[in-house]
């Protein structure tokens, strides 16, 4: 068994947030290729992820292998995962505590997966790498930290809701080939000396 399928055995049995692991029928550690050059990282589960344990499997998602597609991707092919890896009952915000409690587990994941590139699908994501920053100046841009491509987009509920974002998020997913393919023109990341200060106190 390969360290990152070992890892999310690990994350299936968490007992770290009391409230989620009470309510959740299962833990949705993520899945996809586990050499893709690709991570995307959501926010949480939904009600469909929460029953079938995968990530993405409903509306949302739907549109993400859409958008997948648009650049002649099967999910499949690209490794996704979420912040936090179970369902927040009744789909409410994910806790500050509960993103601690999780940022482990998605370290390890990409520590593990070294993708060439992480893409973050909405707010919650993005801080996580981008902290300080707005996700609506800083999608649709990369950064480069020890190598590895951070791109921020919008979450694909985000456009499924709102008509306006839906051009926006569909032509930041065609950048993406070209800054996998040109990775020496993304520009390094300033240091990051606290990455989860935005979800403190
Ligand atoms: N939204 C997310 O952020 N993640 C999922 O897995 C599904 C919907």
């Amino acid at each position: 068994m390969s360290a990152l399928s070992e890892l999310c055995q690990k994350i299936a049995v968490c007992q770290k947030c009391e409230i989620l692991a009470k309510n959740r029928t299962q833990v949705v550690p993520g899945d996809g290729a586990e050499s893709a050059d690709i991570m995307f990282v959501g926010e949480a589960p939904g009600w469909h992820e929460d029953q079938q344990g995968r990530p993405f499997v409903g509306p949302a998602g739907m549109y993400l292998e859409q958008l997948l597609a648009s650049i002649n991707l099967r999910r499949e092919q690209v490794y996704i995962t979420n912040v936090i890896k179970c369902r927040p009952p009744g789909n409410r915000d994910p806790l500050p505590s509960e993103i601690q409690n999780c940022h482990k587990w998605l370290e390890s994941q990409i520590e593990l997966m070294r993708p060439k590139m992480v893409v973050t699908l909405g707010r919650y994501s993005m801080v996580l790498f981008f902290p300080g920053k707005s996700i609506s100046k800083i999608h649709g841009t990369a950064q480069k930290r020890d190598n590895v491509i951070y791109y921020a987009m919008y979450h694909p509920a985000a456009a499924l809701h709102q008509q306006s974002l839906r051009q926006t998020i569909e032509a930041d997913m065609l950048k993406i080939p070209s800054f996998l393919s040109q990775v020496e023109t993304v520009t390094e990341a300033e240091p990051q000396p606290q990455q989860l200060s935005m979800f403190e106190g």
